[in-house]
């Protein structure tokens, strides 16, 4: 079969994977099914209940200011701060009123496919498992804090709704053309790590930072690094760190025009024209770039986390 064939675009059914598209090898466990859907939450003991709530009044001490308002609104919406992990039966029920989304628990990491077969059809996959004490500032792989706290609020603003749900659809498309490293970053500098010019000033919607205590102040008001207006094939063409704080910021003006940009990005275009690995380094700035503000970059050529350099 052809890679196209077995990706058809009706998104209500899950995407058969052809054996050409490379994705990270991972063993699905036996309680779950193709869908890689949890029977259920896991229920959490009063000791995991509480580091939900430390966690959310820590942040709460950092983002009124620093969030973008749609995400500190979608915390209102719904309370998040009731107490403990929320449930998502609940928490689908009120979402589902909102911008039609759920929240399904999955484990730690699912299959790309999965991933975009998900939110193409306007369900976030939520990661069930919480950190612990130890892992309490910062972790590896993304727990139900990171993933209902960080990503979740933000499904309630319609056109960022919309956005997700294309992001998903778009999915279909790089896995056609082998490409879903190049849609990787798009996800990364948006959902994960985007920023927002509002009119009070600059703010962040991405989840990676505001899920966790370092970024948000890093992000908005260090001098170290690069903002630059938001331009599609360009950020698709460039490459992350996973580990530490992001050198390169992406702004936009607003959710409309991020969904504008992607909607109508013609992706097999960009994908026939993309080589497989990255061009730009993350600490880039391009010609083309709109720059906001040009970093010093002070604190990754210090080396960044492990170095003992100080996120200025
Ligand atoms: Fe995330």
């Amino acid at each position: 079969m052809s890679i196209a064939a077995g990706l058809a675009s009706d998104y209500r059914l899950l995407p058969e994977l052809p054996a050409d598209v490379f994705t990270a090898p991972l063993r699905r466990p036996a309680r779950v099914g193709e869908d890689w859907v949890e029977p259920a939450q896991r229920a959490y003991g009063a000791d995991e209940d509480r580091i939900w709530d430390d966690l959310f009044a820590r942040q709460m001490d950092i983002l009124p200011g620093r969030a973008a308002s749609a995400f500190l609104r979608g915390l209102d919406k719904l309370d998040l701060g009731r107490g403990g992990v929320p449930d998502f039966g609940r928490l689908s029920q009120e979402l589902d009123a909102l911008t039609g989304w759920r929240v399904v628990p999955v484990p730690m990491l699912i299959p790309d496919h999965v991933f975009f077969w998900h939110l193409a059809n306007r369900r976030f996959p939520a990661g069930n498992f919480i950190r612990t004490r130890e892992t309490f500032d910062y972790i590896e792989e993304p727990d139900v804090f990171h993933d209902v706290f960080g990503h979740v609020p933000m499904l309630t603003d319609p056109t960022y709704a919309d956005y997700m749900q294309e992001y998903g659809r778009a999915g279909w498309k790089a896995m056609r053309h082998n490409r879903l490293k190049a849609l990787g970053a798009l996800y990364w500098y948006t959902v994960e790590f985007g920023l927002i010019e509002e009119e009070a000033g600059l703010r962040a919607y991405g989840a990676g930072i505001l899920s966790g205590p370092a970024e948000a102040v890093f992000a908005l008001e260090a001098a170290s690094p690069n903002r630059i207006y938001l331009n599609v094939d360009r950020v698709m063409r460039t490459d992350y760190v996973i580990d530490d704080l992001q050198p390169t910021y992406f702004v936009i003006e607003s959710f409309r025009d991020l969904y504008h940009q992607t909607v109508e990005r013609d992706f097999d275009r960009l994908y026939r024209g993309l080589g497989p690995g990255f061009t730009y380094a993350n600490t880039a700035v391009i010609d083309i770039d709109n720059v906001l503000h040009r970093g010093t970059l002070e604190y990754h050529l210090r080396g960044g986390r492990g170095s003992g350099a100080v996120p200025v």
